[in-house]
């Protein structure tokens, strides 16, 4: 979901709906807007996209100078007009927008009921509503606290009330909130994205802490009424990094971003030929590092196919043992964490609740923590403390791409950072440091033969079913290049170890159903070759994606796409990219909405 709020001297009904339109990726089923007009509380609401509610406030001559708005993705109860933020007490003078799940609203909700609430919606957020009007006495910002200390669960939320007009009251436990410090205007997001035309002077709000906004300025205190103290911060995305550059889509802008997205990655990390490398994010951690005894990654989605190329990766080259976990598992077990033991939480948006529970767990048994985050300041990345920023600009396209290429040179770049770090004589050699200096370029002459898959796309754009298939590196870009086809296509698509197909997928196979083949020329290309011809040999569709020069596939299989020749352990940046873009066009072929597939969310705040 997405939140912005606004107070200052512009016309708040248009900066709200600008602000608002960045964030429609982070979910877009519902929308609503609540604002000041003439002193008191007027809202607009609306079923789908954010263009919906737009045509609702055309021709809205009001000027207004404070407001919230809100888009949903929903979570209690259905997209629908009721359950829309932003949600109202009795008497309408409250009005609240609201991120993340209040995990104690039925009972809250039963008890309100038993005073003489009402309730109009099937939601969670309208307990928070009523529960700020039980306790208003003479101001807003007194009447949310003493609503919070009742409140168990997570929340981003916004209030305003025409009973304390001229004011908008924020707190945040759990869901991402950011104050945006502007010229005589303040701004509060969910993301800074949208507030970025305004101002780059940012403020990011802790858990337990609220703010409160007017004309005249702003403050900060924890929900127990104690000031904060905060700096601003300088956001150095800007607002070209953030729109499309061009391109149809975000997706495949991103995808396209990749090379100059993992320079920005390597900029300043990489000296010389040997090393070093600076990951500036791991100074104080050295210790740990150097007396770690085992690696645990921990993510979801995307991430976690990047974390499975790390365990590769970090187990090939610096022989440490790793394990990748889904958050959202690792987080209900008992795991067993034993000392000297780090745990990595990968994450693009740095936002993802289960990867977060799952750190805390790990946290609250004595692990280390690191993470691998995209977005500056985000609570993952502060929860870690340490880590490495990926530093790739936002990636707005649901389906994550350039994240994913850039996770993995993330860990290359930690694997050869502790090899380094444990011995002190290593030099690295240097095709290690030019495996990786050359892959921007290398992902670029793929991307230039970006016609090729639209030709193999156009003949499978009609397929229910793609089943794909690796070994080795190439494992976790199977489940990688299967995912991205589901998301946006909604093909059914299954990722599998290419030995493993014996033992089930390999009975799915018939004419009909095309099978890609991450065959690239690495320790298993041969076993991969004999997985081919059993699928050929019972009449499936082949797909290679193989290494340059590799003639012999290419009598072996119905089409294939050769990338350049690389370091085995870096092959997955370069493997990943045709099946990147396989997805994006059979979607598009599809007419699929590629950059907000259905029922998907770019950042999973809720579990
Ligand atoms: C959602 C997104 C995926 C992403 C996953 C993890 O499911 O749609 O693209 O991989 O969340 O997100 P994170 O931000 O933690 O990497």
């Amino acid at each position: 979901c997405g939140i912005v709020g606004y107070i200052g001297p512009k016309n708040a009904l248009n900066v709200l709906m600008h602000g608002i339109k960045r964030l429609e990726y982070r979910g877009y089923d519902s929308s609503g807007i609540a604002f000041f007009e003439n002193g008191s509380l007027r809202c607009e609401k609306a079923v789908g996209k954010i263009a919906m509610l737009e045509e609702k406030l055309s021709g809205n001559v009001c000027i207004s100078h404070a407001g919230i708005v809100h888009t949903r993705w929903a979570t209690h109860g259905t997209p629908t007009f009721e359950n829309a933020h932003p949600h109202f007490d009795c008497h309408n003078e409250i009005a609240v927008v609201h991120n993340g799940i209040i995990e104690n609203y039925d009972y809250l909700k039963l008890k309100l009921q038993q005073n003489g609430h009402t309730f109009r919606s099937q939601t969670d957020t309208e307990v928070l509503a009523h529960l700020i009007e039980e306790h208003y006495r003479d101001n807003l910002e007194t009447a949310v606290m003493e609503a919070l200390k009742k409140v168990e669960g997570t929340y981003g939320l916004a209030a305003i009330s025409s009973k304390d007009p001229e004011k908008i009251v924020a707190a945040r436990n759990g869901s991402p909130l950011i104050l945006g410090i502007g010229d005589h205007e303040y701004f509060i997001t969910s993301d800074v994205s949208a507030s970025l035309e305004h101002t780059r002077e940012v403020m990011y709000l802790d858990d337990n802490e609220i703010a409160i906004l007017t004309p005249e300025g702003y403050k900060t205190k924890t929900i127990q009424n104690i000031p904060t103290y905060k700096k601003t911060e300088e956001v150095l995305w800007n607002i070209d990094m953030i729109e499309k550059g061009g391109y149809k889509h975000f997706m495949l802008k991103e995808i396209h971003e990749q090379p100059q997205a993992l320079l920005n990655l390597m900029r300043g990390r990489v000296d010389g030929n040997h090393g070093p490398i600076k990951l500036g994010g791991l100074i104080n951690r050295e210790k740990e590092l150097l007396e770690a005894k085992r690696i645990i990654i921990i993510a979801c989605g995307t991430s976690w196919h990047a974390g499975l190329v790390g365990e590769y990766m970090l187990e090939e080259l610096v022989r440490l043992p790793v394990e990748v976990e889904y958050a959202s598992e690792f987080r209900y077990r008992n795991p067993i964490i034993e000392k000297n033991t780090i745990v990595i939480a990968i994450s693009q948006s740095g936002e993802t609740a289960d990867t977060l529970a799952a750190m805390r767990q790990a946290k609250g048994k004595g692990a280390a923590m690191l993470s691998i985050c995209n977005v500056v300041g985000s609570s993952i990345a502060r929860e870690a403390g340490s880590g490495i920023y990926l530093h790739i600009g936002p990636e707005i396209g649901v389906a994550s791409t350039k994240a994913f290429t850039a996770q993995i040179a993330a860990f290359y770049l930690f694997s050869l950072y502790l090899l380094l770090l444990k011995n002190k004589d290593y030099a690295i050699p240097p095709e290690m440091i030019s495996a990786i200096r050359t892959i921007p370029d290398k992902i670029q002459t793929i991307l230039d033969r970006e016609k090729e898959i639209g030709e193999i796309a156009k003949i499978y754009k009609d397929t229910n079913h793609a089943l794909y298939l690796g070994r080795g590196f190439n494992y976790p870009v199977a489940l990688e290049g299967a995912l991205k086809l589901k998301e946006i296509s909604y093909i059914h698509a299954e990722g599998y170890p290419a030995a493993e197909m014996k033992h089930g997928p390999i009975a799915l196979i018939d004419k009909n159903m095309p099978v890609i083949f991450i065959a690239t020329k690495d320790s298993t290309y041969g076993k991969i070759l004999n997985n081919i011809e059993e699928v050929k040999s019972r009449g499936g569709k082949v797909i290679a994606i193989a290494t340059e020069g590799d003639r012999k596939i290419t009598e072996k299989v119905d089409h294939v796409f050769h990338i350049p020749e690389t370091s085995g352990v870096l092959i997955p940046i370069l493997s990943v990219i045709p099946l990147q873009l396989l997805a994006y066009h059979m979607a598009v072929l599809r007419g699929c909405d590629v950059d907000k597939p259905r029922n998907l969310a770019k950042s999973v705040t809720v579990e």
